[in-house]
């Protein structure tokens, strides 16, 4: 699990006037919005007592902890310790960290890790999501596989022709072609022809937009903030499928997905559920396969697994993913794992690396280093 990326946390629907738990990179963190409606992210972990602070309220715009009240604001900085009194000096190291938080797409998006504002990545662009031409629908999916697994499977179009009979077939998978592939350090693209059966369906209007085997191009996509996958299907000129799904590690082997789902065609109401149905039989299929995959964990040493020249795209991604873990971001789960239940790490926000002086009650979760991060991947490969 990488730090220093966004990711999303949850539906901005969702966060209302109580804080909201969730769990991402394997820690739990709290949501919450202060008195003017801004969402804020904070270690859900009270440097008290370990009271969990999302089962506590919100008051006057600060989260206060359910065990003894103490309140911290948006920064993560305690306020008010109710047991000492309003006069009282409160303690230079009485906060934790919080982290940047975007509200974008109807998403709340969270910045894990320290680096100032200028070096952060960009949330992934999603102009489809204003724009009229496109109706959308919202929904998730939990895997219990590893986000870069299923991050894998969503931009891999050679296994749909096996998987996902609605987009191939087995006989047809050696007339799938790569067109291009774009890539720089966060992103790829690539441009795909596939010979999909013919669509069924809704009172049998939808037969009518895609012949059998008609020529489709598909275009998958990955970026490395958010772990977003987005697919266009362009079915013929003016209809179109979009997938924007941006897929959370909410631990080593479970992943969040907050899909949204867009079409150009048929963008009445009524057509929402059997989107809904299709999108869910498409990750019923993939959950099959990858929940199923071993390892669990992608490999970090790539000789562990064969790839063809159909991967490619595929590989580009590994390579993104690979380029961040040398910089030094990936978790180091081995340590992690040593102390559960007897210490709580926290991701370092920003705060700590702009203000190294400043004494924090909570230890920084311990990272790979990037030359033994090899080490580890055989590891991984063994166990
Ligand atoms: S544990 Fe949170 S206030 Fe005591
Ligand atoms: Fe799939």
């Amino acid at each position: 699990m990488l730090i220093n990326l966004w990711y999303v946390a949850e539906w901005s629907k969702t966060l209302k006037d109580e804080p909201v738990k969730v769990k991402m990179l394997g820690q739990n963190l709290v949501l919450f919005r202060d008195d003017a409606g801004k969402a804020h992210c904070l270690s859900d972990v009270c440097i008290h007592r370990g009271g969990s602070l999302s089962g506590g309220r919100c008051i006057d715009g600060n989260v206060a902890c359910p065990y003894h009240g103490w309140q911290f604001n948006g920064e993560g900085q305690v306020k008010y310790i109710p047991s000492e009194g309003r006069d009282f000096k409160i303690p230079d190291r009485a906060r934790v960290d919080a982290y940047p938080t975007e509200e974008r797409y109807g998403m709340i998006w969270v910045f894990l890790g320290d680096l100032p504002e200028e070096e952060r990545p960009e949330i992934p662009p999603f102009p489809e999501y204003t724009d009229p031409n496109w109706k959308a629908i919202t929904d998730e999916w939990i895997w219990k596989a590893e986000a870069a697994r299923v991050i894998e499977n969503g931009i891999d179009l050679a296994h749909a022709s096996f998987v996902h009979p609605v987009f191939g077939y087995p006989d047809t998978a050696g007339d799938n072609e790569i067109l291009k592939v774009e890539k720089d350090d966060m992103n790829g693209m690539s441009w795909n022809v596939q010979y999909p059966p013919q669509l069924k369906g809704e009172l049998g209007l939808r037969r009518f937009i895609r012949k059998d085997r008609q020529p489709t191009e598909t275009i998958p996509g990955y970026h490395m903030s958010g772990y977003v996958v987005r697919i266009q299907i362009n079915l013929n000129e003016k209809m179109n499928l979009l997938m924007f799904d941006c897929n959370t590690p909410v631990d080593e082997h479970t992943t969040k997905t907050f899909a949204t789902q867009l079409r150009t065609f048929f963008k009445q109401d009524m057509f929402d559920k059997g989107s809904r149905k299709r999108l869910r039989k498409v990750f019923r299929e993939d959950a099959e396969i990858i929940e199923r995959a071993s390892p669990n964990y992608l490999p970090e040493n790539l000789a562990n697994e064969l790839s063809v020249q159909d991967d490619r795209f595929m590989s580009s991604f590994r390579s993104a993913r690979r380029r961040l873990i040398e910089k030094g971001w990936q978790i180091d789960s081995y340590t992690v794992k040593q102390y559960e239940g007897r210490k709580v790490f926290a991701i370092p926000s920003p705060l700590r690396r702009t203000h190294p002086d400043l004494k924090w009650v909570m230890e920084e979760i311990p990272l790979v280093q990037p030359a033994a991060s090899l080490a580890i991947g055989e590891r991984e490969a063994l166990s």
